[in-house]
């Protein structure tokens, strides 16, 4: 770890761009912006050394920027080697915040970005806050570096795929520091995977290929949130979808949905565009490569590479590989064209620049309120995984009421006694599902 390095991005001559972007963002991100307003006098995350993983885009960027505001000191590295926004580090940087993330790494640059962000200038100095998307920081901590668990208060873990390591942990009781479940909150698993894969998967396809997507037939692995949206997404541009899946709840909804539901290896003889949405391993394995059409867009939208079995593809077909441009690879399987999107990693944000801003705000919010949580009263939590509590998941959707015009019902007193709810809330049981 070098104590000295400020922090490293492609090109400082983009920071100007993506200062303009981040100001279009916060006009999109009504709820962090509440909060640099409610808490931003106090700085109550004063004294706090927040170490982040998490995509380095523009929304990332509001939120980092609401963390300082809030009082913390940040430093931040990106959980995807394809994710980041150039312009987005760029102007983060220009602002003397410690940033080591670009476009296109390798793994080992992108763990080495992660480790940069363990100390805030000097070995006595270590990060004392996590804020991590898929777990690959926390595990460095827990791991590689366990003597610095003990300055760690707590971590909050934005995405299916972290959340699941952390509860293994939680199981195998070695979770050494609570955690903050940010994905489970209704505002984040039921807006960000659902409605923000429902705008940014398409959008990814058409970046990277400029297909016709009407009239295509596209299959989506995995029906939960992400699946859901997916599924959405690319119905509405017109395609015809099939939906493959392992619990036959998801399936039965993907079908009255009005989707086919089918298994993998028959879906894919008809399929135009294959897509992975399950958070699990191996969707897409060489019986299915084999059985592809030719030109078959095939991407995945889960958290890690290992959807789609690309380590078969490159082993088998890699001297075939014939890059059309960045995140965007043709291989010829026995004499049928594959195309492959940002080598299996999360399309969205390697071939397009992820979710909107808006949806993102749902999320950050969630991040930041966690945060404040687990700095100020780490000593209510047990070393446990835990989800905000319903009256902060509602206040997270109330803010972000106003921005599209929302006017909310207020329960009359008769009303408040009859369902025996407060007119403040919380409006809904634990068991509620949405
Ligand atoms: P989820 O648990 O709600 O849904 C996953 C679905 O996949 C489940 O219904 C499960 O039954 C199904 N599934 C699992 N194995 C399968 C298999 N072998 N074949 C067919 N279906 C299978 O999880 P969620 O929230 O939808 O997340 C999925 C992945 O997407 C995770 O890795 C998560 O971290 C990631 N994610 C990505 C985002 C992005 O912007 N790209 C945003 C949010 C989450």
């Amino acid at each position: 770890i070098d104590f000295s390095l400020k922090n490293k991005v492609k090109d400082m001559s983009l920071a100007e761009w993506g200062r303009k972007e981040i100001k279009l963002a916060e006009a999109e991100m009504p709820g962090l912006m509440s909060l640099r307003e409610e808490f931003g006098k106090d700085k109550p995350l004063k004294g706090a050394r927040i170490a982040g993983c998490l995509h380095m885009t523009i929304q990332t960027a509001v939120l980092i920027e609401t963390l300082i505001e809030l009082g913390a000191e940040v430093k931040w590295s990106s959980c995807n080697i394809f994710s980041t926004q150039d312009q987005a580090a760029a102007a983060i940087a220009a602002e003397g915040i410690g940033v080591f993330a670009w476009k296109g790494q390798t793994q080992e640059e992108s763990d080495w970005c992660i480790e940069q962000t363990l100390f805030f200038g000097s070995a006595d100095r270590p990060l004392n806050m996590i804020l991590d998307d898929g777990g690959d920081l926390t595990n460095m901590v827990f791991d590689k570096y366990p003597e610095l668990i003990q300055h760690v208060r707590g971590l909050s873990e934005e995405t299916t795929t972290g959340v699941h390591r952390l509860y293994e942990r939680m199981e195998k009781g070695t979770l050494p520091i609570p955690a903050i479940n940010i994905n489970d909150s209704v505002t984040k698993s039921k807006f960000d995977n659902k409605y923000g894969c429902k705008e940014s998967l398409v959008d990814a396809i058409r970046r990277a290929t400029d297909v016709m997507m009407a009239g295509k037939v596209a299959v989506v692995g995995g029906y939960g949130d992400v699946g859901k949206g997916s599924a959405a997404s690319l119905r509405g541009a017109g395609a015809r979808v099939i939906v493959t899946e392992i619990d036959p709840i998801c399936a039965l909804q993907a079908a009255m949905d009005g989707y086919e539901v089918k298994k993998m290896i028959d879906a894919v003889k008809e399929a135009d565009i294959i897509v992975t949405a399950s958070g699990c391993r191996d969707l897409i394995r060489k019986e299915h490569f084999l059985e592809m059409k030719d030109k078959a867009i095939v991407c995945n939208i889960g958290h890690f590479d290992i959807e789609i079995d690309i380590a078969w593809l490159n082993k088998n077909y890699g001297n075939t590989k014939n890059t059309i441009k960045p995140q965007v690879d043709l291989y010829t399987i026995e004499g049928k064209d594959i195309i492959v999107l940002a080598e299996g990693r999360l399309v969205n944000l390697g071939c397009a620049t992820g979710h909107p801003s808006f949806v993102m705000s749902n999320s950050f919010t969630n991040q930041v309120l966690a945060q404040l949580e687990l700095w100020l009263h780490a000593d209510k939590y047990e070393n446990k995984v835990y989800v905000l509590p319903k009256h902060l998941d509602e206040k997270v959707a109330r803010l972000h009421l106003k921005k599209i015009g929302v006017v909310l019902e207020e329960l009359t007193p008769e009303q408040s006694k009859y369902l025996g709810i407060s007119k403040d809330g919380p409006f809904k049981p634990e068991m509620y599902r949405y």
